[in-house]
């Protein structure tokens, strides 16, 4: 009876307040329920935690092999939640690609998609404890060891991050302490994972890698603190960093989005080249399709929470499968086709406490048919190297 009250109302206003209404509904959690689940989640975040924090972990616990031993990651179903007093968000919830060794594997999707707590999850970087890895493998072959990540103890951990595994993140000046100087902080870390190396030994690896990266005036740097530094600068001494230990995989979240494009350009030269040097493998999280085109041998196409698409570059750039990849592409802005509008997908990602049981592209996805109303749909592979979650490639749904 809601519509009473309002009767000298314009109906356009009372549709608002309604929708308001409706909306406040949706997202409403009463104090009762809101303790519930802090109490629940507390209990399940206290079970993963005494896990993650054992001491003397016996090395069969966590010890696996490679299915291909041409990889360096496989992650299989990888599910990585967060238990927030709203409820649990499934952030990464079955997620499954292959970084292949000496490869660069580019994931897209948009904001919110999933694409930094993988990396996260990999690196075991994860805000504990609102954050879990609740199931899942993650395999990374570190040379003379598999291990799985997903089980790997905290204290092992440390063994690998920065050192078999380094992450170079967007913004370098969150990253590098603003106290220190760019010469003791790049010899920390090179320390840290060379303790065997003398000081003198230190410093002459930390102005190796300086030059390594491009920078000129290497002496005069290493005495420098961040703030003296351009952006451009501070990303190559951040990429020094990250590569100091020469790491077998370098993950990459939005390494150029601070930066101007000629800068972009040339940091993206620079990991490529340095990748080359090391032979390692780069996991390369961007927005940017034009990036990954330059960049990537592989491509994974990510959405709330899932892969809906992976293949080669090629397969993705020149077949792209899913509706959600093809709307990516039409967003792109192209030189020398004249738009006047960008093309914006429609509607939103579905809420990450309440994702439906079908398909999470679903409620945007201008091609739905009849057998989109049922699960969310299974992979299936359109050639050896390229897979795609969608209805529409499945034989029998289609023709239903
Ligand atoms: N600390 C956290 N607590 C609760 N939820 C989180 C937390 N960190 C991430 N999430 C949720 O996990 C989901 C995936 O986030 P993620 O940061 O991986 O997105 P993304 O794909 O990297 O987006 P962007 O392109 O904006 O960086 C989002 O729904 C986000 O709200
Ligand atoms: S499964 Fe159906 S709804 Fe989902 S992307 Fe494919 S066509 Fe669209
Ligand atoms: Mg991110």
């Amino acid at each position: 009876m809601e519509n009473k009250n309002n009767g000298n109302r314009k109906p356009g206003i009372i549709t608002g307040i309604a929708l308001k209404r409706k909306i406040k509904k949706a997202n409403y959690i009463s104090a009762k329920e809101a303790r519930r689940i802090a109490k629940e989640n507390k209990k399940i975040m206290m079970e993963y935690e005494k896990r993650y924090n054992r001491k003397n972990v016996p090395e069969e616990e966590f010890r696996t092999v490679m299915r291909d031993p041409n990889n360096v990651v496989e992650i299989d179903n990888l599910h990585t939640y967060f238990f927030t007093d709203i409820g649990v968000v499934k952030a990464v919830n079955g997620v499954s690609f292959d970084i292949p060794k000496g490869k660069t594997v580019g994931v897209v999707g948009e904001s919110g998609c999933g694409k930094s707590v993988t990396s996260l999850a990999i690196m075991q970087l994860l805000q504990r404890p609102l954050g879990q890895i609740v199931s899942g493998e993650i395999r990374f072959d570190a040379g003379d060891f598999v291990y799985d990540i997903a089980k790997t103890p905290a204290e092992r951990m440390q063994k690998i991050r920065g050192n078999k595994i380094a992450m170079i993140f967007q913004e370098p000046m969150t990253s590098l302490n603003p106290v220190f100087r760019i010469g003791d902080q790049l010899n920390e870390a090179i320390a840290l994972h060379n303790p065997h190396f003398s000081k003198e030994e230190v410093k002459a690896r930390t102005i190796r890698m300086l030059e390594m990266v491009g920078i000129a005036n290497s002496h005069g740097v290493y005495r420098m603190f961040p703030h003296e530094l351009s952006g451009g600068m501070r990303q190559r001494v951040m990429i020094a960093m990250a590569l100091s230990c020469e790491p077998r995989l370098i993950i990459a979240d939005e390494p150029t989005t601070a930066l101007d494009v000629t800068i972009q350009a040339q940091i993206l030269d620079l990991l490529r080249n340095l990748k080359e040097k090391i032979n390692s493998s780069i996991m390369l999280i961007t927005h940017d399709l034009g990036v990954i085109a330059e960049m990537a041998d592989y491509v994974v196409v990510m959405y709330a929470g899932k892969v809906v698409e992976k293949g080669t570059a090629k397969d993705i750039f020149h077949n792209p499968a899913h509706p959600y990849t093809i709307g990516l592409m039409k967003s792109k802005p192209v030189v020398n086709r004249r738009v006047d509008r960008l093309y914006s997908i429609p509607g939103n990602v579905p809420n990450p406490v309440n994702m439906p049981n079908y398909c999470y592209f679903r409620d945007r996805c201008d091609r739905c048919i009849k057998a989109c109303d049922g699960e969310y749909p299974p992979e299936i592979h359109l050639n050896d190297t390229h897979v795609v979650s969608c209805y529409l490639y499945s034989q029998k749904e289609a023709q239903k």
